[in-house]
């Protein structure tokens, strides 16, 4: 049986808990996480790298001996890792595979323009749209004033998920438009995408491709991204996630099936990219129909906490046929349970927090699972904060209510000075699926 000496890339709640499930492989080798948290030493060795330092991630490649590369968060596809390695490794005549899309495909999520472009040219459903540059500000004016409220302004490129407003008065929203256009997020926002603004639940849509139209879907979940209660307060990266969540419905996910994922690898063939990786669809179910708000190329924070524990089967060779370009998997095996992951924050985030505050208490939960997202090591070994989002808890449940109430129980036995979390993870998703029981 091969074994699959596999390298990580990514240091989130995200990577943790993909390296708490491809650890259990009986196919892994040798594994690395790089860089890591303080959290992942037990699933793999943590490697000191930066992901977007390609010299040093091939080094690794060799020094290892690496047969598996999975890219865990987008900059490092933005910016090249497929290209960089798979030139590195042909050249030394090393076989080398790599989960996640050239630059070409990771432009689905490195701008915005691109993917707005891409979906009108494939007749995937999203919002409609104009995107302007300094030169057609007049245009975005005119744009603007065939909306209704609210204004949905979105800066074209990466910027580190803060670069989209949501605006109630169309003044303002010219203002904003000007700013933006100004530099007010840097290069990302030389091109501002405008957009219509829909109203309905967003739900998260992960599949993963080989570039040969073979796929497969993995659990839908939801993520919980302002940082108060009842939806309220700054927008995070994330304060929980719930897999699955009602709103994908079978019916639902068979019209995502047809009108997004299969328009949207039929296009990427056509347009001639070879997109080996996961895409993430972030949708919005307005009504009973599905609409893309946004592509990544990567899972999602903190979804992938609750979608991880869900998947039965093993992912390690699903990863591996998908990297190869020959997807034998046509689905994975699930496991019924709902999961809710809850994200354990440091106080003040997003604005404002400290970061070297020690952690105590139940870290290995017999109940729940606790992936680290913002953990480090301090000189005496002790584990501390090291960013804003410190930790998730996830719990299965025979219901929402359930696993999230076991997530709650977890963080209780869990302490930080400053340590806050959502209580209501789920909430809405329960009053939804209460509506439709009532429907
Ligand atoms: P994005 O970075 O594109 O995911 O946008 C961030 C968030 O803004 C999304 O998760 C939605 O909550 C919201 N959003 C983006 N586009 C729209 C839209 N057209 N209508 C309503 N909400 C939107
Ligand atoms: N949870 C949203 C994201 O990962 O972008």
């Amino acid at each position: 049986m091969k074994r699959y000496n596999t390298l990580l890339l990514g240091s989130g709640g995200r990577e943790a808990a993909i390296a708490w499930k491809l650890s259990q492989s009986p196919l892994m080798g040798k594994f690395f996480i790089a860089p890591g948290n303080a959290g992942t030493d037990i699933f793999g060795a943590s490697l000191a790298i930066k992901p977007t330092d390609f010299e040093a991630v091939y080094a690794a490649v060799c020094e290892h001996d690496i047969d598996l590369v999975v890219a865990g968060n987008e900059d490092p596809l933005v910016q090249g890792l497929r290209e960089a390695l798979t030139a590195k490794a042909q050249t030394d005549g090393r076989e080398l595979l790599i989960v996640g899309p050239g630059a070409d495909g990771a432009a689905l999520e490195g701008s915005k323009d691109f993917a707005k472009d891409f979906m009108g040219r494939h007749g995937i459903p999203t919002a409609r749209h104009l995107t302007v540059t300094k030169d057609t500000v007049a245009e975005g004016d005119a744009f603007l004033a065939s909306l209704k409220a609210p204004y949905v302004l979105k800066a074209d490129g990466l910027a580190a998920g803060k670069g989209v407003l949501i605006i109630d008065d169309i003044e303002q929203a010219r203002h904003s438009l000007r700013e933006m256009l100004a530099g007010q997020f840097g290069s990302a926002s030389a091109k501002v995408v405008i957009e219509e603004f829909l109203s309905g639940i967003e739900c998260s849509v992960f599949v993963l491709t080989d570039g040969n139209g073979g796929y497969v879907v993995l659990p839908p979940a939801k993520d919980y991204k302002r940082v108060g209660e009842g939806d309220t307060g700054l927008n995070t990266g994330g304060m929980g996630s719930v897999c699955p969540p009602p709103v994908a419905d079978d019916a639902f996910m068979s019209k995502v099936d047809e009108r997004v994922i299969r328009r949207t690898l039929d296009g990427l063939r056509n347009e001639g990219i070879d997109y080996r990786g996961f895409i993430f669809l972030g949708l919005i179910r307005c009504g009973d129909e599905p609409f893309v708000i946004e592509y990544n190329v990567r899972m999602g924070d903190p979804e992938t906490e609750s979608v991880m524990p869900r998947i039965a089967s093993d992912l390690l060779p699903v990863l591996v046929e998908a990297a190869e370009g020959k997807l034998r998997h046509t689905a994975l095996d699930i496991d019924p349970r709902t999961a809710v992951a809850v994200m354990a924050v440091s106080g003040g985030y997003p604005e404002e927090y400290r970061k070297g505050i020690e952690i105590s208490g139940t870290l290995a939960p017999e109940e729940s699972l606790v992936f680290h997202a913002g953990t480090a090591r301090n000189a005496q070994g002790n584990i501390v904060t090291a960013g804003g989002r410190v930790l998730a808890a996830v719990s299965y449940g025979d219901s929402i209510a359930d696993a999230a109430e076991k997530s709650y129980r977890a963080l209780e036995d869990i302490h930080f000075d400053g340590m806050y979390y959502r209580r209501d993870i789920g909430r809405d998703l329960i009053a939804f699926a209460e509506g439709l029981h009532k429907a």
